[in-house]
């Protein structure tokens, strides 16, 4: 997958990326590899990180997995310890593990609105936060993997709404205290990604998938390496003067409908 910047921008840069082994968060390891990054994948599913591990080696970079869960916080700290062994200092971070299902909040149980909280918010804070012993400090840059939805309101997602409001939150607490250690953390927050499972979740059929494209701005949906080109400016030195920025990866979806049953067409 190409990207915006050079061939070697992150040549022998460990990336560990946290829900690394499908999706958007596998995309910007398929980014990074191609950029001669070392990466670290961690997921549940052992199954799922074989597959991406092998796909990254295949491709051609040093790649190793762990089967964890982003809720248990010393697993997550025994895999960057691990990672660490094997690779030296930590350059990039990425926290990108999610859950999200559609419900009204009147049929959520307190477990499911907990559950997704816990993945997407406390995940990410375990994540980070187990990460600070091994990162290399001056210089690491960290990225949370956010949504619109943590400024927009939706329905059905009052639960992923609240995690990922957190997240950006999260993000700028730990910019604004650990900046003085030379750590960087920004959040990329991406809007619909084709052939992504967050897509099939939320927008599942034909219908909604027009009705999406025509409500946003630029009129498309996005790929994986829209997001992965962002997240490799954020974990390059292009990016060293940048902390505590949201950036938007989502064709303008988030300042609102442009449908053209609201917007005057372009005079022609
Ligand atoms: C209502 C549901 C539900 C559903 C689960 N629950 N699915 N409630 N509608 N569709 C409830 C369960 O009943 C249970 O509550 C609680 O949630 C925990 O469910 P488990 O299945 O035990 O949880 P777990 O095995 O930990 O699985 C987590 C999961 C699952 C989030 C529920 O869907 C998952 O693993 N998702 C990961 C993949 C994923 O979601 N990818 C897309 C990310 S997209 P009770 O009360 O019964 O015990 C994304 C889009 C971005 O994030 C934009 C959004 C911000
Ligand atoms: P995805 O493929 O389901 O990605 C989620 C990843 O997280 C998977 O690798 C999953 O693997 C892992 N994961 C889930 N729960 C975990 C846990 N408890 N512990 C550790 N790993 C866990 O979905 P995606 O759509 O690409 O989403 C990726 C990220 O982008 C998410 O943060 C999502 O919120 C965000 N996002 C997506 C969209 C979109 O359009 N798709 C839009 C906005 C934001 P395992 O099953 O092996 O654990």
């Amino acid at each position: 997958m190409s990207t915006i910047l050079s061939e070697d921008a992150l040549k022998n840069k460990t990336t560990f990326i946290a829900g690394g082994s499908s999706g958007i968060n596998f995309g910007i390891a398929q980014g990074f590899a191609d950029l001669g990054a070392n990466l670290v994948i961690l997921s549940r599913s052992q199954e799922k990180v074989d597959a991406a591990v092998t796909a990254l080696t295949e491709q051609g970079a040093k790649a190793i997995g762990f089967a964890a869960d982003v809720r248990d916080f010393d697993a997550i700290e025994g895999a960057f310890k691990k990672s660490h062994e094997k690779f030296g200092e930590i350059d990039c971070v990425i926290s990108g593990a999610a859950g999200n299902f559609l419900s009204p909040a009147v049929g959520l149980s307190p477990n499911g609105f907990k559950t997704v909280v816990d993945i997407d918010l406390i995940g990410t804070f375990n994540v980070f936060k187990a990460s600070w012993d091994y990162i290399t400090k001056p210089g690491a840059s960290l990225i949370s993997i956010s949504a619109a939805q943590a400024i927009q309101p939706r329905p059905y997602q009052a639960h992923a709404c609240a995690a990922k409001a957190g997240v950006n939150m999260l993000s700028k607490c730990l910019a604004l205290e650990w900046g003085q250690a030379g750590v960087r953390v920004n959040v990329i927050s991406p809007g619909p990604i084709e052939d992504t499972e967050g897509y099939d979740r939320l927008v599942p059929t034909e219908e909604l998938r027009q009705a999406a494209k025509k409500a946003i701005p630029l009129r498309a949906i996005g790929a994986k390496k829209d997001v992965a080109n962002i997240a490799a400016f954020l974990a390059s030195d292009a990016s060293s003067y940048v902390t505590g920025s949201v950036y938007n990866v989502d064709g303008g979806n988030e300042l609102g409908n442009a449908s053209a049953d609201f917007l005057t067409p372009f005079p022609r």
